[in-house]
Protein backbone atom coordinates (compact mmCIF):
# COMPACT_ATOMS: atom_id res chain seq x y z
CA UNK A 1 0.00 0.00 0.00
CA UNK A 2 0.98 3.78 0.24
CA UNK A 3 4.60 2.43 1.08
CA UNK A 4 3.73 5.66 2.42
CA UNK A 5 1.15 7.88 1.46
CA UNK A 6 4.84 10.53 1.39
CA UNK A 7 6.14 8.69 -1.45
CA UNK A 8 2.73 9.53 -3.95
CA UNK A 9 2.62 12.90 -2.47
CA UNK A 10 5.91 13.70 -3.82
CA UNK A 11 5.15 11.13 -7.29
CA UNK A 12 2.00 14.10 -7.30
CA UNK A 13 4.69 16.97 -6.99
CA UNK A 14 6.21 15.42 -9.82
CA UNK A 15 3.32 15.51 -11.87
CA UNK A 16 4.85 15.07 -14.97
CA UNK A 17 4.57 11.32 -14.81
CA UNK A 18 0.95 11.20 -14.20
CA UNK A 19 -1.78 11.68 -17.14
CA UNK A 20 -4.39 14.03 -17.36
CA UNK A 21 -7.56 12.86 -15.93
CA UNK A 22 -10.44 12.75 -17.94
CA UNK A 23 -12.93 15.32 -15.64
CA UNK A 24 -15.70 15.12 -18.31
CA UNK A 25 -15.43 11.69 -18.15
CA UNK A 26 -19.13 9.88 -18.29
CA UNK A 27 -19.83 7.12 -15.97
CA UNK A 28 -20.50 3.82 -17.17
CA UNK A 29 -22.22 2.10 -14.78
CA UNK A 30 -24.97 3.65 -12.91
CA UNK A 31 -27.35 0.29 -11.63
CA UNK A 32 -27.28 -2.04 -9.26
CA UNK A 33 -24.77 -4.80 -10.00
CA UNK A 34 -26.43 -8.09 -9.35
CA UNK A 35 -25.40 -11.69 -10.71
CA UNK A 36 -23.19 -10.00 -13.08
CA UNK A 37 -26.03 -7.79 -14.41
CA UNK A 38 -26.05 -4.06 -14.12
CA UNK A 39 -30.01 -3.93 -13.28
CA UNK A 40 -32.18 -1.05 -12.27
CA UNK A 41 -33.68 -0.69 -8.58
CA UNK A 42 -36.82 -2.55 -8.03
CA UNK A 43 -38.60 0.69 -6.95
CA UNK A 44 -37.33 2.49 -10.34
CA UNK A 45 -35.99 4.88 -7.67
CA UNK A 46 -32.24 6.67 -8.85
CA UNK A 47 -30.37 9.36 -6.74
CA UNK A 48 -28.03 11.97 -7.80
CA UNK A 49 -24.90 12.15 -6.86
CA UNK A 50 -22.80 15.30 -6.97
CA UNK A 51 -19.46 16.54 -8.02
CA UNK A 52 -17.98 18.30 -4.72
CA UNK A 53 -16.10 20.81 -6.33
CA UNK A 54 -18.97 22.60 -8.15
CA UNK A 55 -21.61 21.13 -6.76
CA UNK A 56 -23.10 20.07 -9.88
CA UNK A 57 -24.58 17.11 -10.76
CA UNK A 58 -22.70 14.47 -12.24
CA UNK A 59 -25.26 11.45 -13.07
CA UNK A 60 -28.54 9.55 -12.08
CA UNK A 61 -27.63 6.06 -9.93
CA UNK A 62 -30.04 3.47 -9.12
CA UNK A 63 -30.98 3.77 -5.57
CA UNK A 64 -31.14 -0.06 -4.16
CA UNK A 65 -33.25 -0.31 -1.01
CA UNK A 66 -34.42 -3.64 0.93
CA UNK A 67 -36.00 -5.38 -1.99
CA UNK A 68 -32.10 -5.16 -4.24
CA UNK A 69 -30.55 -6.32 -1.16
CA UNK A 70 -32.99 -9.07 -1.12
CA UNK A 71 -32.02 -9.75 -4.73
CA UNK A 72 -28.70 -9.69 -4.08
CA UNK A 73 -28.60 -11.71 -1.11
CA UNK A 74 -30.68 -14.35 -3.19
CA UNK A 75 -27.65 -14.55 -5.79
CA UNK A 76 -25.31 -14.54 -3.13
CA UNK A 77 -26.41 -17.41 -1.33
CA UNK A 78 -26.79 -19.40 -4.96
CA UNK A 79 -23.37 -18.79 -5.87
CA UNK A 80 -22.59 -20.30 -2.57
CA UNK A 81 -24.30 -23.32 -2.42
CA UNK A 82 -22.93 -26.88 -2.48
CA UNK A 83 -21.22 -27.56 -5.94
CA UNK A 84 -21.56 -24.27 -7.18
CA UNK A 85 -18.82 -23.45 -9.42
CA UNK A 86 -17.22 -20.76 -6.70
CA UNK A 87 -17.67 -23.63 -3.95
CA UNK A 88 -15.77 -26.03 -6.02
CA UNK A 89 -13.33 -23.45 -7.68
CA UNK A 90 -9.60 -24.58 -6.59
CA UNK A 91 -8.35 -22.22 -4.21
CA UNK A 92 -5.52 -20.93 -6.41
CA UNK A 93 -8.10 -20.25 -8.86
CA UNK A 94 -9.42 -17.44 -6.62
CA UNK A 95 -5.91 -16.36 -6.35
CA UNK A 96 -5.35 -15.82 -10.24
CA UNK A 97 -9.23 -14.21 -10.41
CA UNK A 98 -8.25 -11.54 -7.75
CA UNK A 99 -4.73 -10.98 -10.15
CA UNK A 100 -7.46 -10.43 -13.31
CA UNK A 101 -9.34 -7.98 -11.20
CA UNK A 102 -5.97 -6.30 -10.37
CA UNK A 103 -4.77 -6.26 -13.78
CA UNK A 104 -8.08 -4.63 -15.13
CA UNK A 105 -7.66 -2.07 -12.61
CA UNK A 106 -4.30 -1.27 -14.01
CA UNK A 107 -6.00 -1.12 -17.65
CA UNK A 108 -8.57 0.93 -15.77
CA UNK A 109 -6.25 3.42 -13.90
CA UNK A 110 -7.32 6.49 -15.45
CA UNK A 111 -10.67 6.02 -15.79
CA UNK A 112 -10.86 4.51 -12.07
CA UNK A 113 -8.95 7.76 -10.47
CA UNK A 114 -10.61 10.49 -12.87
CA UNK A 115 -14.03 8.94 -11.23
CA UNK A 116 -13.24 8.14 -8.09
CA UNK A 117 -11.70 12.09 -8.02
CA UNK A 118 -14.83 13.56 -9.82
CA UNK A 119 -17.35 11.23 -7.50
CA UNK A 120 -15.24 12.16 -4.12
CA UNK A 121 -13.55 15.59 -4.98
CA UNK A 122 -9.83 14.32 -3.76
CA UNK A 123 -6.95 15.33 -6.10
CA UNK A 124 -7.00 13.63 -9.07
CA UNK A 125 -3.00 13.18 -8.95
CA UNK A 126 -3.42 11.37 -5.51
CA UNK A 127 -6.10 8.98 -6.81
CA UNK A 128 -4.05 8.29 -9.47
CA UNK A 129 -1.01 7.73 -7.65
CA UNK A 130 -2.22 6.78 -4.24
CA UNK A 131 -5.61 5.02 -3.99
CA UNK A 132 -5.75 2.98 -7.48
CA UNK A 133 -2.03 1.44 -7.31
CA UNK A 134 -3.00 0.90 -3.10
CA UNK A 135 -6.10 -0.81 -4.27
CA UNK A 136 -4.49 -3.11 -6.52
CA UNK A 137 -2.30 -4.30 -4.27
CA UNK A 138 -4.67 -5.27 -1.86
CA UNK A 139 -6.28 -7.36 -4.26
CA UNK A 140 -2.39 -8.58 -5.29
CA UNK A 141 -1.91 -9.54 -1.55
CA UNK A 142 -4.93 -11.02 -0.93
CA UNK A 143 -4.24 -13.32 -4.14
CA UNK A 144 -1.69 -14.29 -2.61
CA UNK A 145 -3.45 -15.77 0.22
CA UNK A 146 -6.42 -17.75 -1.40
CA UNK A 147 -4.40 -21.10 -1.07
CA UNK A 148 -2.21 -20.36 1.86
CA UNK A 149 -4.78 -20.26 4.58
CA UNK A 150 -5.34 -23.54 5.85
CA UNK A 151 -5.53 -25.71 9.20
CA UNK A 152 -4.02 -27.73 11.60
CA UNK A 153 -3.85 -31.26 12.63
CA UNK A 154 -4.21 -31.27 16.62
CA UNK A 155 -3.45 -34.09 18.81
CA UNK A 156 -6.48 -34.26 21.03
CA UNK A 157 -6.36 -37.30 23.67
CA UNK A 158 -7.68 -40.38 22.71
CA UNK A 159 -7.68 -42.37 19.75
CA UNK A 160 -8.69 -39.44 17.38
CA UNK A 161 -7.46 -37.94 14.28
CA UNK A 162 -8.44 -34.17 14.68
CA UNK A 163 -7.86 -31.54 12.57
CA UNK A 164 -9.41 -27.83 11.34
CA UNK A 165 -10.40 -27.02 7.82
CA UNK A 166 -10.92 -22.88 6.94
CA UNK A 167 -13.78 -22.53 5.78
CA UNK A 168 -15.62 -19.48 4.19
CA UNK A 169 -18.69 -17.75 6.57
CA UNK A 170 -21.07 -17.52 3.36
CA UNK A 171 -22.56 -14.55 1.70
CA UNK A 172 -20.92 -11.38 3.51
CA UNK A 173 -22.45 -7.86 3.77
CA UNK A 174 -20.21 -5.01 3.44
CA UNK A 175 -20.66 -1.50 3.98
CA UNK A 176 -18.32 0.96 2.48
CA UNK A 177 -17.92 4.77 3.10
CA UNK A 178 -17.44 7.59 0.98
CA UNK A 179 -13.41 8.67 1.98
CA UNK A 180 -11.60 6.14 0.57
CA UNK A 181 -14.69 4.57 -2.03
CA UNK A 182 -11.96 2.30 -4.46
CA UNK A 183 -9.59 1.03 -1.55
CA UNK A 184 -12.29 0.41 1.34
CA UNK A 185 -13.70 -1.68 -1.30
CA UNK A 186 -10.32 -3.47 -2.28
CA UNK A 187 -10.04 -3.69 1.67
CA UNK A 188 -13.12 -5.78 1.74
CA UNK A 189 -13.51 -7.77 -1.22
CA UNK A 190 -9.85 -8.95 -1.03
CA UNK A 191 -9.89 -11.26 2.23
CA UNK A 192 -13.81 -11.95 1.43
CA UNK A 193 -13.17 -13.59 -2.17
CA UNK A 194 -9.52 -14.90 -0.98
CA UNK A 195 -11.48 -17.03 1.06
CA UNK A 196 -14.26 -18.17 -0.95
CA UNK A 197 -17.16 -15.83 0.40
CA UNK A 198 -19.68 -13.97 -1.58
CA UNK A 199 -20.32 -10.64 -1.46
CA UNK A 200 -23.17 -7.95 -0.93
CA UNK A 201 -21.93 -4.78 -0.82
CA UNK A 202 -23.33 -1.56 -0.22
CA UNK A 203 -21.10 1.61 -1.75
CA UNK A 204 -21.62 5.05 0.24
CA UNK A 205 -24.35 7.33 -1.13
CA UNK A 206 -21.92 10.25 -1.86
CA UNK A 207 -18.93 8.12 -3.99
CA UNK A 208 -20.92 5.01 -5.80
CA UNK A 209 -19.33 5.31 -9.15
CA UNK A 210 -15.65 4.00 -8.68
CA UNK A 211 -17.11 1.04 -7.38
CA UNK A 212 -19.72 0.53 -9.56
CA UNK A 213 -16.62 0.07 -12.33
CA UNK A 214 -14.83 -2.21 -10.19
CA UNK A 215 -18.06 -4.49 -10.25
CA UNK A 216 -18.31 -4.35 -14.04
CA UNK A 217 -14.46 -5.44 -13.80
CA UNK A 218 -15.39 -8.56 -11.55
CA UNK A 219 -17.08 -10.08 -14.53
CA UNK A 220 -14.66 -8.91 -16.98
CA UNK A 221 -12.38 -11.05 -14.28
CA UNK A 222 -14.42 -14.25 -14.53
CA UNK A 223 -15.67 -13.97 -10.93
CA UNK A 224 -19.19 -16.37 -11.40
CA UNK A 225 -22.27 -14.87 -11.02
CA UNK A 226 -23.47 -13.83 -7.83
CA UNK A 227 -20.26 -14.36 -6.47
CA UNK A 228 -19.85 -10.28 -6.16
CA UNK A 229 -23.14 -7.64 -6.22
CA UNK A 230 -23.00 -4.17 -5.31
CA UNK A 231 -25.32 -1.66 -4.69
CA UNK A 232 -25.56 2.31 -4.19
CA UNK A 233 -27.83 3.48 -1.58
CA UNK A 234 -28.45 4.99 1.80
CA UNK A 235 -27.74 3.78 4.62
CA UNK A 236 -31.18 3.50 6.65
CA UNK A 237 -32.73 1.71 3.59
CA UNK A 238 -30.14 -0.39 1.93
CA UNK A 239 -27.51 -0.23 4.53
CA UNK A 240 -30.15 -1.43 7.15
CA UNK A 241 -31.41 -4.09 5.04
CA UNK A 242 -27.75 -5.83 4.91
CA UNK A 243 -27.26 -5.43 8.90
CA UNK A 244 -30.40 -6.81 9.75
CA UNK A 245 -30.70 -10.20 6.71
CA UNK A 246 -31.35 -13.27 8.17
CA UNK A 247 -29.31 -14.31 5.04
CA UNK A 248 -26.09 -12.77 5.85
CA UNK A 249 -23.58 -14.40 7.57
CA UNK A 250 -21.28 -11.49 8.26
CA UNK A 251 -21.41 -8.09 8.31
CA UNK A 252 -18.01 -5.60 7.87
CA UNK A 253 -18.85 -2.26 8.38
CA UNK A 254 -16.53 1.06 7.90
CA UNK A 255 -18.32 4.76 9.21
CA UNK A 256 -18.75 6.37 12.25
CA UNK A 257 -19.22 5.10 15.23
CA UNK A 258 -22.78 5.91 15.51
CA UNK A 259 -23.50 3.67 12.57
CA UNK A 260 -21.78 1.25 13.57
CA UNK A 261 -23.45 0.70 17.14
CA UNK A 262 -26.72 0.91 14.78
CA UNK A 263 -24.73 -2.14 12.44
CA UNK A 264 -23.85 -4.48 15.54
CA UNK A 265 -27.79 -3.98 16.89
CA UNK A 266 -28.88 -4.76 13.67
CA UNK A 267 -26.99 -7.85 13.49
CA UNK A 268 -27.48 -8.94 16.92
CA UNK A 269 -31.43 -8.64 16.78
CA UNK A 270 -31.82 -10.67 13.47
CA UNK A 271 -29.34 -13.66 13.19
CA UNK A 272 -26.44 -12.79 15.19
CA UNK A 273 -24.46 -12.45 12.18
CA UNK A 274 -20.40 -12.05 12.12
CA UNK A 275 -19.49 -8.50 12.83
CA UNK A 276 -16.36 -6.66 12.52
CA UNK A 277 -16.27 -2.55 12.53
CA UNK A 278 -13.63 -0.20 11.69
CA UNK A 279 -14.93 3.29 12.86
CA UNK A 280 -13.96 7.05 13.93
CA UNK A 281 -10.65 7.99 15.90
CA UNK A 282 -9.37 10.74 17.48
CA UNK A 283 -5.18 10.16 17.17
CA UNK A 284 -2.70 11.78 19.06
CA UNK A 285 0.23 12.54 17.39
CA UNK A 286 3.17 13.01 19.93
CA UNK A 287 6.35 15.09 18.81
CA UNK A 288 8.84 15.79 21.57
CA UNK A 289 11.34 18.71 21.69
CA UNK A 290 14.26 16.24 20.77
CA UNK A 291 12.81 15.38 16.81
CA UNK A 292 13.70 16.85 14.07
CA UNK A 293 11.05 20.08 14.10
CA UNK A 294 11.30 20.31 10.20
CA UNK A 295 10.54 16.52 9.24
CA UNK A 296 7.55 16.59 12.43
CA UNK A 297 6.13 19.63 11.26
CA UNK A 298 5.61 17.66 7.86
CA UNK A 299 4.29 14.25 9.35
CA UNK A 300 2.06 16.12 11.41
CA UNK A 301 0.82 18.11 8.43
CA UNK A 302 0.23 15.26 6.79
CA UNK A 303 -1.29 13.40 8.98
CA UNK A 304 -3.70 15.56 9.22
CA UNK A 305 -4.34 17.26 6.02
CA UNK A 306 -4.41 13.93 3.85
CA UNK A 307 -7.17 13.55 1.82
CA UNK A 308 -9.01 16.56 2.76
CA UNK A 309 -9.07 15.80 6.98
CA UNK A 310 -11.29 12.79 5.82
CA UNK A 311 -9.13 10.10 7.29
CA UNK A 312 -10.46 7.73 10.17
CA UNK A 313 -6.51 8.13 11.50
CA UNK A 314 -6.16 11.28 10.92
CA UNK A 315 -3.62 12.65 13.75
CA UNK A 316 -5.92 14.92 14.86
CA UNK A 317 -4.57 16.20 18.48
CA UNK A 318 -1.29 17.14 17.41
CA UNK A 319 0.56 16.78 20.91
CA UNK A 320 3.97 18.98 21.28
CA UNK A 321 6.05 19.59 23.82
CA UNK A 322 6.72 23.06 25.19
CA UNK A 323 10.11 23.86 24.29
CA UNK A 324 9.44 23.33 20.67
CA UNK A 325 6.06 24.53 20.74
CA UNK A 326 5.72 27.75 19.03
CA UNK A 327 8.32 27.07 16.71
CA UNK A 328 6.17 24.20 15.57
CA UNK A 329 2.80 26.31 15.73
CA UNK A 330 4.58 28.91 13.55
CA UNK A 331 5.91 26.57 10.92
CA UNK A 332 2.64 24.37 10.97
CA UNK A 333 1.13 27.27 9.92
CA UNK A 334 3.25 28.58 7.04
CA UNK A 335 3.32 24.83 5.61
CA UNK A 336 -0.74 24.39 5.98
CA UNK A 337 -0.92 28.24 4.20
CA UNK A 338 1.22 26.50 1.17
CA UNK A 339 -1.47 23.78 0.38
CA UNK A 340 -2.95 24.11 -3.07
CA UNK A 341 -6.66 24.43 -2.54
CA UNK A 342 -8.55 23.62 -5.65
CA UNK A 343 -9.82 21.98 -8.63
CA UNK A 344 -9.06 18.59 -8.00
CA UNK A 345 -7.98 18.02 -11.74
CA UNK A 346 -5.05 20.27 -11.42
CA UNK A 347 -2.02 18.39 -11.08
CA UNK A 348 -0.91 20.77 -8.93
CA UNK A 349 -3.87 20.85 -6.43
CA UNK A 350 -2.64 18.89 -2.97
CA UNK A 351 -6.52 19.59 -1.33
CA UNK A 352 -9.80 19.49 -2.93
CA UNK A 353 -13.50 19.59 -1.59
CA UNK A 354 -14.96 18.05 1.14
CA UNK A 355 -17.39 15.22 -0.15
CA UNK A 356 -19.98 17.09 0.47
CA UNK A 357 -22.06 19.94 2.09
CA UNK A 358 -23.64 18.28 5.41
CA UNK A 359 -19.36 17.73 6.22
CA UNK A 360 -18.66 21.34 5.82
CA UNK A 361 -21.61 22.45 7.87
CA UNK A 362 -20.01 19.70 10.59
CA UNK A 363 -16.22 20.88 10.04
CA UNK A 364 -17.66 24.73 10.17
CA UNK A 365 -19.53 24.02 13.57
CA UNK A 366 -16.51 22.61 15.19
CA UNK A 367 -14.50 25.21 14.22
CA UNK A 368 -16.91 27.76 15.85
CA UNK A 369 -16.75 25.37 18.83
CA UNK A 370 -12.88 25.97 18.79
CA UNK A 371 -13.22 29.52 18.76
CA UNK A 372 -16.03 29.86 21.46
CA UNK A 373 -13.98 27.52 24.07
CA UNK A 374 -11.25 29.61 23.69
CA UNK A 375 -8.74 28.10 21.43
CA UNK A 376 -6.03 29.94 19.30
CA UNK A 377 -7.10 29.99 15.54
CA UNK A 378 -3.89 30.30 13.76
CA UNK A 379 -5.21 30.36 9.74
CA UNK A 380 -8.03 28.85 7.90
CA UNK A 381 -11.36 28.50 9.74
CA UNK A 382 -13.63 29.15 7.09
CA UNK A 383 -14.79 28.01 3.51
CA UNK A 384 -12.76 28.30 0.64
CA UNK A 385 -13.72 29.97 -2.52
CA UNK A 386 -17.63 30.44 -3.66
CA UNK A 387 -18.45 27.40 -5.63
CA UNK A 388 -17.87 23.44 -4.34
CA UNK A 389 -17.42 22.18 -0.65
CA UNK A 390 -13.80 23.68 0.19
CA UNK A 391 -12.77 24.38 3.62
CA UNK A 392 -9.67 26.80 4.25
CA UNK A 393 -6.94 24.25 5.93
CA UNK A 394 -7.47 25.36 9.21
CA UNK A 395 -5.17 25.55 12.40
CA UNK A 396 -6.11 25.99 16.00
CA UNK A 397 -3.30 26.48 18.69
CA UNK A 398 -3.11 26.24 22.48
CA UNK A 399 -6.24 23.60 22.37
CA UNK A 400 -6.60 21.97 25.38
CA UNK A 401 -7.44 18.51 26.17
CA UNK A 402 -11.25 18.58 27.00
CA UNK A 403 -11.96 21.01 24.48
CA UNK A 404 -14.44 19.62 21.69
CA UNK A 405 -12.15 19.82 18.94
CA UNK A 406 -9.88 17.49 20.70
CA UNK A 407 -12.46 15.37 21.49
CA UNK A 408 -14.59 14.38 18.70
CA UNK A 409 -13.91 13.87 15.04
CA UNK A 410 -13.87 16.32 12.85
CA UNK A 411 -13.36 14.58 9.53
CA UNK A 412 -11.92 17.75 8.02
CA UNK A 413 -8.80 19.89 7.42
CA UNK A 414 -8.58 20.88 10.79
CA UNK A 415 -5.47 20.68 13.26
CA UNK A 416 -5.64 21.05 16.77
CA UNK A 417 -1.76 21.39 18.68
CA UNK A 418 -2.10 20.75 22.32
CA UNK A 419 1.45 21.55 24.03
CA UNK A 420 2.51 19.27 26.92
CA UNK A 421 5.50 19.09 29.00
CA UNK A 422 7.73 16.40 30.13
CA UNK A 423 6.38 12.77 30.24
CA UNK A 424 4.17 12.95 33.16
CA UNK A 425 0.63 12.03 32.51
CA UNK A 426 1.20 12.55 28.73
CA UNK A 427 0.29 9.07 27.83
CA UNK A 428 -2.60 9.36 30.03
CA UNK A 429 -3.80 12.60 28.18
CA UNK A 430 -3.11 11.18 24.71
CA UNK A 431 -5.55 7.81 26.00
CA UNK A 432 -7.99 10.29 27.23
CA UNK A 433 -10.67 9.34 24.58
CA UNK A 434 -13.31 7.04 23.34
CA UNK A 435 -11.14 6.34 20.47
CA UNK A 436 -8.06 4.15 19.54
CA UNK A 437 -7.43 3.93 15.92
CA UNK A 438 -3.59 5.21 15.62
CA UNK A 439 -0.88 7.42 17.35
CA UNK A 440 2.22 8.76 16.23
CA UNK A 441 5.26 9.54 18.25
CA UNK A 442 8.25 11.74 17.34
CA UNK A 443 11.10 11.24 18.68
CA UNK A 444 15.21 10.86 18.84
CA UNK A 445 15.09 8.68 21.99
CA UNK A 446 14.30 4.99 22.01
CA UNK A 447 12.64 4.40 25.06
CA UNK A 448 10.41 7.35 24.62
CA UNK A 449 8.77 5.76 21.43
CA UNK A 450 8.92 2.63 23.11
CA UNK A 451 7.05 3.71 26.22
CA UNK A 452 4.96 5.30 24.17
CA UNK A 453 4.21 2.62 21.57
CA UNK A 454 3.48 -0.17 24.38
CA UNK A 455 1.06 2.03 26.51
CA UNK A 456 -0.85 3.51 23.72
CA UNK A 457 -4.47 2.15 23.39
CA UNK A 458 -4.76 2.16 19.62
CA UNK A 459 -4.60 -0.13 16.93
CA UNK A 460 -1.29 1.29 15.11
CA UNK A 461 1.35 3.18 16.45
CA UNK A 462 3.51 4.95 14.01
CA UNK A 463 7.04 6.09 15.29
CA UNK A 464 8.77 8.87 13.01
CA UNK A 465 6.07 8.43 10.34
CA UNK A 466 2.71 8.46 10.06
CA UNK A 467 -0.22 7.23 8.05
CA UNK A 468 2.33 4.62 6.61
CA UNK A 469 -0.16 1.43 5.56
CA UNK A 470 0.88 -1.53 3.64
CA UNK A 471 -1.79 -4.62 2.39
CA UNK A 472 0.39 -7.00 4.60
CA UNK A 473 0.05 -4.73 8.04
CA UNK A 474 -3.19 -5.32 10.15
CA UNK A 475 -5.35 -1.96 10.91
CA UNK A 476 -8.20 -1.46 12.95
CA UNK A 477 -9.47 -0.17 16.43
CA UNK A 478 -8.96 -0.70 20.41
CA UNK A 479 -12.10 1.05 22.24
CA UNK A 480 -14.80 2.77 20.02
CA UNK A 481 -12.34 2.54 17.05
CA UNK A 482 -13.67 -0.89 16.16
CA UNK A 483 -13.94 -4.72 16.10
CA UNK A 484 -11.59 -6.80 14.42
CA UNK A 485 -8.70 -5.94 12.18
CA UNK A 486 -8.39 -5.83 8.13
CA UNK A 487 -5.10 -5.83 5.95
CA UNK A 488 -2.53 -8.71 6.25
CA UNK A 489 -3.18 -12.68 7.56
CA UNK A 490 -5.10 -11.32 10.68
CA UNK A 491 -7.34 -9.40 8.19
CA UNK A 492 -8.53 -13.12 6.72
CA UNK A 493 -9.83 -14.08 10.40
CA UNK A 494 -13.12 -11.81 10.04
CA UNK A 495 -13.95 -14.26 6.88
CA UNK A 496 -12.78 -17.91 7.83
CA UNK A 497 -14.95 -19.64 10.05
CA UNK A 498 -12.68 -22.55 11.31
CA UNK A 499 -14.36 -26.14 11.58
CA UNK A 500 -13.12 -28.96 13.79
CA UNK A 501 -12.96 -32.16 12.21
CA UNK A 502 -12.53 -35.28 14.23
CA UNK A 503 -12.39 -38.94 12.95
CA UNK A 504 -12.38 -42.17 15.57
CA UNK A 505 -9.52 -44.65 14.61
CA UNK A 506 -9.69 -47.68 15.01
CA UNK A 507 -6.36 -49.45 16.75
CA UNK A 508 -5.55 -52.36 14.28
CA UNK A 509 -3.00 -53.55 16.51
CA UNK A 510 -5.46 -54.84 19.49
P1 LIG B 1 -21.84 7.03 8.05
O1 LIG B 1 -21.31 6.18 9.12
O2 LIG B 1 -23.28 7.45 8.09
O3 LIG B 1 -21.62 6.33 6.61
C1 LIG B 1 -20.78 5.23 6.34
C2 LIG B 1 -21.55 4.17 5.57
O4 LIG B 1 -22.60 3.66 6.39
C3 LIG B 1 -22.25 4.68 4.30
O5 LIG B 1 -22.22 3.66 3.32
C4 LIG B 1 -23.68 4.89 4.78
O6 LIG B 1 -24.63 4.84 3.75
C5 LIG B 1 -23.84 3.72 5.73
N1 LIG B 1 -24.92 3.87 6.71
C6 LIG B 1 -25.46 5.01 7.22
N2 LIG B 1 -26.46 4.72 8.08
C7 LIG B 1 -26.58 3.38 8.12
C8 LIG B 1 -27.45 2.48 8.80
N3 LIG B 1 -28.40 2.91 9.62
N4 LIG B 1 -27.26 1.16 8.62
C9 LIG B 1 -26.30 0.69 7.81
N5 LIG B 1 -25.47 1.49 7.10
C10 LIG B 1 -25.60 2.82 7.25
O7 LIG B 1 -20.94 8.31 7.96
P2 LIG B 1 -21.27 9.72 7.26
O8 LIG B 1 -22.59 10.24 7.68
O9 LIG B 1 -21.03 9.59 5.82
O10 LIG B 1 -20.14 10.61 7.93
C11 LIG B 1 -20.33 11.08 9.26
C12 LIG B 1 -19.07 10.95 10.05
O11 LIG B 1 -18.68 9.59 10.15
C13 LIG B 1 -17.85 11.63 9.44
O12 LIG B 1 -17.84 12.98 9.71
C14 LIG B 1 -16.76 10.89 10.11
O13 LIG B 1 -16.55 11.41 11.40
C15 LIG B 1 -17.29 9.47 10.24
N6 LIG B 1 -16.79 8.60 9.15
C16 LIG B 1 -15.75 7.76 9.43
C17 LIG B 1 -15.22 6.97 8.42
C18 LIG B 1 -14.07 6.06 8.67
O14 LIG B 1 -13.28 5.84 7.78
N7 LIG B 1 -13.97 5.44 9.83
C19 LIG B 1 -15.71 7.05 7.04
C20 LIG B 1 -16.86 7.92 6.88
C21 LIG B 1 -17.34 8.67 7.92
MG1 LIG C 1 -20.31 12.33 -5.25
Amino acid sequence: MLRNVLRATSQVRNASSIPPGLSNIVPQYTGIFINNEFVPAKSGKTFETVNPANGKVITQVAEGDKADVDAAVKAATNAFRIGSEWRTMNASQRGVLLNRLADLMERDRVILASLESLDNGKPYAIAYAADVPLSIKTLRYYAGWADKNHGKTIPIEGDYFTYTRHEPVGVCGQIIPWNFPLLMQAWKLGPALAMGNTVVMKVAEQTPLSALHVAALTKEAGFPDGVVNVIAGFGPTAGQAISEHMGIDKVAFTGSTDVGRIVMKAAAESNVKKVTLELGGKSPNIIFADANVDEAVHQANHGLFFNQGQCCCAGSRTFVEGKIYDEFVARSKSLAEKIVVGDPFNLKTTQGPQVDDKQVETILKYINAGKKEGAQLVTGGEKHGSEGYFVKPTIFANVNDQMTIAQEEIFGPVMSIIRFDGMEDLVEKANNTIYGLAAGVMTKDLDKALHVANTIRAGSVWVNCYDVFDAAAPFGGFKQSGIGRELGEYGLEAYTEVKTVTIKVQQKNS
